[in-house]
């Protein structure tokens, strides 16, 4: 199948899991990724190998405590530092993907209460119509990356700040990432008509997914018709059961593409346009990651042929980073970072997915 150049091609990260030198709720809670993979002054040296690798896209998030540090006061040279960002992408063919608020806060936030204050969605509107005043030249926004599982790791299963083993307080959390991703839609299909808005969620494939996927269909329910596009991150089959001798990850996630075809199926109901924001495998090996890459898209590529309206695929993620509470350890990038020397090396399957990227573009 041949597709059109419109076709998105890329790669994702998020601001905390690359950049480094950021203070927020993880770094705060115990959680510090410290200098991370410096992306934040390396940016355009990782940009050309994105270049190199025949991308057309990136996705990464704007991290919101860098840009608003205190209550109500926002920090130009940060928001300057985004605009660079977005001028050096656009210098390299690159389409910016952008998403506002990928899992971290500021301090100020968390400590009046985080996602449970009542006022958290406007505080994140003030914040959010802030940032897409500035940084004009940005067509694609996503609001929110993954609620369910930010509720469910922060509110349900304790394991990120702020710690919490609540479900009913997981539940107001994900009414209010709702409610303000409603606010923000308005508000931008008043003033600012030409971007396009997104919800980022993560689904599971397999027969189980009924069950595991339910919050998350909720949550599109629930948003309606107030959205341009969704955004599906896919990784892996969950199991009632763990079976034995099954295709695993590094992390243990089970692979299986099929997952892929089978959930952008189920969000046909949605009649938006999907993009794959996020498919990845940890594989310090890089033995299963091109095999990885290559199924995966096969299968998306079925799904468009029976008429799924999907426009763009990003791996997760460009190079190495940190993954929340498992640390440094997991490998996604397409790109090996060593963490001593900071030096990227491209590994082989990038260079197979550039060869996929060109085979599909012609
Ligand atoms: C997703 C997150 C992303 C990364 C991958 C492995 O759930 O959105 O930040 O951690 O998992």
């Amino acid at each position: 199948m041949s597709l059109s150049k419109s076709f998105l091609w890329g790669a994702a990260t998020s601001a905390y899991q690359v950049e480094g030198g950021i203070t927020n709720d993880f770094s705060d809670g115990g959680l510090d990724a410290g200098r991370a993979c410096d992306h934040y002054n390396r940016f355009e040296k990782d940009f050309d190998l994105a270049r190199s690798l025949d991308h057309n896209a990136y996705r990464f998030s704007i991290e919101w405590s860098r840009i608003e540090p205190e209550e109500g006061k926002f920090n130009q040279k940060e928001i300057d530092h985004y605009k660079k960002v977005i001028a050096a992408l656009r210098e390299r063919g690159l389409e910016p993907f952008v998403t506002l608020w990928h899992f971290t806060n500021p301090v100020w936030f968390a400590r009046l209460g985080g996602w449970a204050n009542k006022k958290a969605p406007d505080f994140f509107l003030r914040f959010a119509k802030k940032i897409v005043e500035e940084l004009k030249d940005v067509k694609f926004w996503v609001t929110f990356n993954e609620p369910e599982i930010y509720a469910n790791h922060a509110y349900f299963f304790g394991v990120w700040p702020p710690k919490k083993k609540n479900a009913p307080i997981a539940r107001r959390v994900l009414r209010n990432f709702i409610k303000a991703h409603k606010l923000f839609y308005h508000w931008s299909k008043n003033t600012r008509q030409s971007i396009q808005i997104g919800w980022v969620t993560n689904l599971s494939g397999g027969p189980t997914r009924w069950f595991f996927n339910f919050p998350n269909h909720r949550s599109f329910a629930a948003v309606g018709s107030e959205i341009d596009f969704i955004g599906l991150n896919y990784y892996q089959r969950i199991r009632f059961f763990p079976g034995r001798n099954l295709p695993r990850s590094d992390m243990g996630w089970e692979i299986y593409p099929k997952g892929i075809y089978e959930t952008i199926n189920d969000l046909k109901k949605c009649n938006k346009p999907i993009y794959i924001t996020e498919n990845g495998i940890a594989d310090a090996s890089d033995k299963r990651r091109s095999d990885f890459i290559k199924d995966h898209i096969q299968w998306v590529e079925k799904a468009m042929e029976e008429g799924a309206d999907v426009r763009g695929y990003f791996y997760w993620s460009l190079i190495d980073n940190f993954e929340w509470h498992h640390g440094f350890g997991p490998r996604f990038g397409l790109v090996e970072v060593d963490y001593k020397t900071l030096e990227r090396k491209i590994r082989p399957s990038a260079q197979e997915y550039a060869r996929i990227i060109s085979h599909m573009v012609q």
